[in-house]
């Protein structure tokens, strides 16, 4: 009787708490899928291993930083030219990602291994990235 009130109290508890979560990420997931995706990833991935900025000396800038994490899938980086995800970005203001890009953010580290960068820079990156004027 014991070991079944027990029995009883954990699935009830169980029930009580694990559905939670797991709502959480249905409702995470089908909003997700019902985002019109304009363009599926693989498609993004091999657009964005194909942009370069257009002057040359911010294409060189992001060869030799940025390129190497925003346009690899596994990076946890907004991929070059994926507008939906740096719209989410851009959303915070253009400042927040400068000041990001100069301090580095989680997986992002400071200054973008870019040391020749200037602040002008990172925001004309941040914007090349971003798909402003592709
Ligand atoms: C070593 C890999 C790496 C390099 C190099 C890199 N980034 Fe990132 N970047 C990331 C990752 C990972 C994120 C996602 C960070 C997060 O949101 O957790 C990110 C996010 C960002 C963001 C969004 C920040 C925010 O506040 O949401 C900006 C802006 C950015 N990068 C700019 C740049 C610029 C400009 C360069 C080149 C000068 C660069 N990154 C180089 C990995 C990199």
């Amino acid at each position: 009787m014991h070991i079944r009130n027990s029995a009883t109290a954990l699935l009830g508890y169980s029930f009580g708490l694990i559905p939670v979560p797991l709502c959480a990420g249905l409702l995470l997931w089908v909003a997700g899928c019902a985002r019109p995706q304009s363009v599926d990833r693989a498609t993004l991935l091999a657009r964005a291993v194909t942009l370069t900025p257009a002057d040359p000396r911010l294409a060189d800038l992001y060869q030799h930083a940025c390129r190497a994490c925003h346009v690899v899938a596994t990076s946890g980086a907004p991929l070059t030219g994926d507008r939906d995800a740096w719209q989410v970005r851009l959303n915070k203001g253009m400042p927040v990602l400068v000041v990001s890009a100069i301090a580095g953010l989680n997986g992002m580290p400071a200054g973008g291994q870019c040391v020749r960068c200037t602040a002008d820079d990172y925001q004309l990156l941040i914007r090349f990235m971003a798909g402003e004027g592709q």
